[in-house]
């Protein structure tokens, strides 16, 4: 362990020492069970593997200034995981376990927390997946929970640096009445063809469109996308894009620098009028973006003419961030302090 680079890490895989997982056989869940394995040992018949009955969760723990560690928002982690076990029929993981399994993880892993000020931190990969024997299409009786941890980067190599994003219309993320706003692996398997093409073609992410229409912004890769101008924090409303955690402390924090927030339809020629954009998310927080380029249109929407973030979302960043680390008062109790 000695030999991680704490301050140059990507936001990938590393081996930590141990993760917890537990299953949830005859109606109901059985003791936690902690794994130096990084391998699962799965029926070849599991619901998971054929139909997709699986959903997963993202959040950081970070080793603050005073040396204390914190989870961001633990628990609306949990509630977003059971929305999305509710929403493909899987059996819900009650928060309470969710809670008793990552605590079992951060501990277990203490040692590859990545010291405060590196710019990484630990990534928590709660994931649940049918695992039962299924071969026509119905829900599994039997589930498998686990969490596993590793150590992180920011997501985008830039860091906080604007990056310059696509908007295509020859794919789509997420159906209007599908699965969009649950984080189910089949959105981002469905992701992949329109993300590879971008990165192939130079830009960080896609930022799609809404299926229906094609008119309005929906969701920037894997982040929520927000725009600045007039003094307000404008964040697209729609059924097919995962609920941000990152997005909703970004409203409050917003409203709270006096910035008014609204939740709507963004169409894609508003793109033009923002003084600012960026896509947010647990992984990176917030990527300021500096190109949006209409694949389609050709048309190119220009942000951070000087070639850097701007000043509200610098500001928002850093406020999230300082939060995150503790260095700014956690006035909504965001963080939960790990002992
Ligand atoms: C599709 C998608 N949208 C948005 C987000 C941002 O959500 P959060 O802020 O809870 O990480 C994520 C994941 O992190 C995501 O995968």
């Amino acid at each position: 362990m000695s030999e991680i680079d704490w301050g140059n890490l990507s936001f990938g895989y590393t081996k930590t020492n141990y993760n917890v997982r537990t299953y949830f056989r005859d109606g109901k869940w059985g003791s936690l069970e902690v794994s130096s394995e990084e391998t699962i040992n799965i029926h070849m018949a599991a619901s998971a593997l054929h139909y997709g009955q699986q959903a997963f969760e993202g959040l950081k723990v970070f080793r603050g200034k005073d040396g204390k560690i914190r989870v961001f928002r633990w628990e609306d982690n949990a509630k977003r995981l059971q929305n999305s076990a509710n929403g493909i029929l899987m059996e819900p993981v009650p928060s309470e376990l969710f809670f008793k399994a990552m605590l079992k993880v951060i501990k277990l892993n203490e040692d590859f927390i990545p010291p405060y000020g590196t710019g990484s931190s630990l990534y928590l990969r709660p994931l649940l997946i049918g695992s039962g024997a299924q071969v026509g299409v119905k829900p599994a009786t039997e589930y498998l929970f686990m969490i596993f941890a590793t150590p992180v980067g920011p997501y985008f190599k830039e860091g906080f640096n604007p990056v310059e994003i696509q908007i295509a219309r020859d794919y789509d993320r997420a159906a209007p009445l599908g699965t969009g706003h649950l984080k189910v692996g089949g959105n981002y398997a469905a992701s992949l063809p329109a993300g590879e093409r971008a990165h192939d073609e130079g830009f960080a992410s896609i930022l799609f469109l809404d299926a229906k229409t094609k008119t309005h912004i929906d969701e920037a890769g894997p982040a929520n996308f927000f725009g600045i101008k007039e003094g307000k924090y404008i964040t697209p409303d729609s059924g097919s894009i995962l609920p941000s955690i990152t997005n909703m402390s970004l409203r409050v924090i917003a409203k709270e620098l006096g910035l008014s927030i609204e939740r709507r339809h963004v169409m894609v020629e508003e793109l033009e009028s923002f003084d600012e954009v960026g896509a947010c998310g647990t992984a990176a927080v917030i990527t300021p973006i500096k190109r949006i380029f209409d694949r389609d249109t050709k048309q190119d929407y220009l942000y951070c003419k000087d070639g850097k973030a701007g000043p509200i979302s610098t500001k928002l960043y850093k406020t999230l961030q300082g939060i995150q680390l503790g260095e700014i008062e956690d006035k909504h109790n965001w963080n939960t302090i790990i002992d």
